[in-house]
């Protein structure tokens, strides 16, 4: 796909976390215009979007197809990320499939789509380690690489996977923010001796504008990851500036 053919690109999830840099990284130099999709155009992050320039908003939202169709219509790219946590994993499968076959129907040339890995499978089809808001991802993401197969003369498509972000450790009221016990800082994370692939917002960026330039085949998978942290990892990053640094596993 050359980036040449690329010039809209309708985004679900702009104003979220992980949207806000892709949109930023998309327009940056004014290559790539956008049509974002947001279910209030006077939110704050709807107007600092507009802010950037080369973004219009589309009111509404990703559970009508109406408003799909009015998104995908006109632009030649997308960017899919859909709020499993607002929609939970039944309803984010069907709107994550309504919005792959809307948007060929719609004439996009490549479709990426925000992506988690499908946990559930990864662990040996062990139930203990089931994770909605994955495997609701993680599911799609390889149907899409299987369907896109038969697909791919008509659009391109990627999977872009990631993990929770980076930035979240140090972020108030999340899964992952720390606290101090006994005048320590602790993450308290359920991690055992394990590992989870962790990504950085901003790479989020790089990587949705680099990949409809760059991706060779018509049907790709891109998994972005800063690194595999371990629970011990958090503690030594924070070591370097803050002796008081810990982790505890449960
Ligand atoms: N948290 C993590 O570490 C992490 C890491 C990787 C992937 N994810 C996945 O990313 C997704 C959430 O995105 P985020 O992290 O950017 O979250 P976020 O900051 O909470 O943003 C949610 C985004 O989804 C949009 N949205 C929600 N419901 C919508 C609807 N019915 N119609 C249209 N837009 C809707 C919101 O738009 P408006 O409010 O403007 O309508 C906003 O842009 C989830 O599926 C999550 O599993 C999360």
């Amino acid at each position: 796909m050359s980036s040449q053919e690329i010039s809209k690109i309708f985004v679900i999830g702009a104003t979220g976390a992980q949207g806000l840099p892709v949109v930023g990284a998309l327009v940056a130099d004014r290559k790539y215009s956008v049509r974002a999709l947001s279910r209030d155009a006077t939110s704050r992050r709807a107007k600092a979007l507009l802010a950037l320039g080369n973004v219009s908003i589309l009111e509404g939202s990703f559970a009508d197809e109406a408003v799909l169709r009015e998104g995908f219509r006109g632009c030649d790219g997308a960017f899919i990320n859909i709020d499993g946590f607002n929609t939970g994993e039944k309803t984010e499968i069907y709107w994550a499939i309504r919005c792959y076959e809307i948007a060929i129907e719609e004439g996009i040339r490549f479709f990426v789509y925000g992506n988690l890995d499908y946990a559930l499978k990864k662990a040996g089809y062990d139930s203990r380690f089931r994770a909605g808001h994955y495997d609701g991802k993680g599911r799609i993401g390889e149907w899409i690489l299987s369907q896109n197969l038969a697909n791919r003369d008509r659009m391109g498509a990627a999977v872009f996977t990631t993990g929770p972000y980076m930035e979240m450790a140090i972020s108030a009221m999340t899964p992952m923010t720390p606290s101090v016990e006994d005048g320590i800082l602790t993450w308290r994370v359920p991690l055992g001796d394990g590992a989870v692939p962790h990504v950085a917002l901003e790479d989020c960026g790089y990587y949705a504008r680099w990949v409809p330039c760059n991706t060779p085949s018509a049907c790709a998978s891109i998994v972005c990851c800063v690194d595999r942290l371990k629970s011990q990892s958090k503690a030594d990053l924070t070591d370097n500036t803050c002796s008081i640094a810990a982790v505890r596993r449960f």
